[in-house]
Formats: C-alpha cells, structure tokens, sequence
C-alpha cells in the first residue's frame, strides 16, 4: 500500500517473507566473506566471494551496475568512507579496517547489510571507531517502531556518536528498501526529535550511519565512486534492514 503523500510503501505479509529472506541472503553472503578476511587477501578476492556465495542462494548483487558502479560489493578500507571499488591491487595488511557492504536482490526484494571488521591487531582509535559505528547504528535502531519520526533516529545516533568524540558524515544516510534497493525515504542520522516523517508498521528501512574518528567532512575520489574523511583519519560504518512494526522493529539482516 502506499500511503498519502509520503510514497512510501508498507509491505504486507507476502512481501514481508521475501524482505525476509534477501536480508538473510545478505546477511549470510557478508558472514561468509568475515570469515575469509585475512591479511594478504585483496578486495578483488571478496568481490569474487560475494559474486559466487549470492549465486549459491540464488540471489543477484545488487550493487553490481548500479548507476555503472563497477563491482558486486563495496569495500572500504581505513579512511575509505564508503563505496570503496575491490581491486586486485588494495591487499589487506595487519591494522586495517574494512567495511564490506552486501546487498542481495532475490525474488525481487533487496536486502541490504555492512559491517566493519579488523584485520589481525588494531590500533586503539581503530577499535574505538568501530565501536562507536556499532553502536550508533544499533542505537538508531532502539528508535524505529511505528509513530516514532525519522528526526528522533538521526538525534539518537547523533548524540551518540558525539558523546563517544566521534561525527556522523552528512553527505549520506539510510534509505527505504524492498523492489528496489534505495526507495523513499532518505534517512538522515542527524536531526531534531519529534520532527520528519513518522514512520508506519510495514515501512522497510535501512540504519547505516556512516562514523568518523574526527571531522565529518569527505572527499571523493577521481574515481567518482571511492569517499575518504578530509583529513585522512579513520571511518567506519555497520548496516542492517529493519522492518518496523507496531512496538519496535525487526532486522531483518540479523543473526549471522
Ligand atoms: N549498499 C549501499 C547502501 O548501503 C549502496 C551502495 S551503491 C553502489 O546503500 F553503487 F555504490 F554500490
Ligand atoms: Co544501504
Ligand atoms: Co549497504
């Protein structure tokens, strides 16, 4: 159904079973390059990864070709902030951090998952933007359920994210998902409680707030894909699809 002016659709049960299970398509793909990542591997291997497990299950990625991006998945590495292009010439070294960005189109519905991951030992800035990542998107979650507004999840994981001496980069947010894998609406992960659009049960959700160490600003690459912090410091980034119900939400890329 798609309600009043705000477009945005709110799935009914029979779509729901397939939201279901591209998210935990997603989800699977992206626990089955975690357990592969190892110093030395490059992020042209966990494309190939990510191109034969979404095969396996019968899934398309969804990233491949979209608007022209060249690859089925997003790599991020260090100051990468997102949409980072694999490439058999970026190998992963002790230190880094990834973000691996899956999103798996099956029987017509998308499901859409990051995580942030550590290869070998890490430095203490490393750790701690990771964690502040995770928790800014899980605190942004706590927030979705039917009434509440999208203003009251950017300002949660806004504060969060300031509180822990970390930014929230602007220049992105989450999306509607389901027939296509960004649909109305735009979610910003900074805004005012109580204002912007209020959610309805059925609505299907990306939270992926994008986290630096210091400032907010980015730049792109010449690549007109790849987005760096400004000032070379480290980002991170965790997503998860949520469909929102009446008294909270359900995520549906959960549970890998
Ligand atoms: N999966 C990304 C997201 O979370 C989309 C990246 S678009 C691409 O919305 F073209 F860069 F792949
Ligand atoms: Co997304
Ligand atoms: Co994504």
């Amino acid at each position: 159904m798609l309600f009043g002016n705000a477009q945005i659709e709110c799935f009914g049960p029979d779509d729901v079973v397939r939201l279901r299970r591209a998210g935990r398509a997603a989800a699977a793909t992206l626990a089955h390059v975690a357990a592969r990542l190892i110093p030395g591997a490059s992020t042209a291997d966990i494309d190939r990864w990510v191109r034969e497990d979404t095969a396996r299950r019968g899934g398309l990625p969804s990233q491949l070709g979209y608007h022209g991006f060249p690859a089925a998945v997003c790599t991020s590495v260090n100051d990468v902030v997102c949409h980072g292009i694999p490439s058999p010439r970026v190998r992963l070294r002790e230190g880094d951090i990834i973000n691996v960005d899956v999103t798996t189109q099956l029987d017509g519905f998308h499901g859409d998952t990051s995580a942030t991951f550590a290869i070998g030992a890490i430095s203490a800035d490393a750790q701690h933007v990771i964690e502040t990542a995770r928790r800014c998107r899980d605190a942004g979650i706590a927030v979705v359920r039917a009434r509440a507004r999208l203003g009251d999840v950017g300002a949660a994981v806004d504060e969060l994210a300031r509180a822990l001496g970390c930014s929230v980069v602007r220049e992105f947010g989450g999306h509607g998902i389901g027939r296509t894998m960004h649909a109305e609406p735009h979610i910003a992960f900074t805004g005012t409680r109580g204002r912007g659009l209020r959610l309805r049960a059925g609505m299907a959700l990306t939270i992926e707030p994008m986290i630096n160490l210091s400032s907010p600003e980015v730049v792109f690459d010449g690549d007109g894909w790849t987005v760096r912090t400004a000032d070379g410091s480290l980002s991170a980034q965790f997503e998860h699809t949520v469909l929102v119900t009446s008294d909270g939400c359900e995520v549906l890329t959960g549970g890998m």
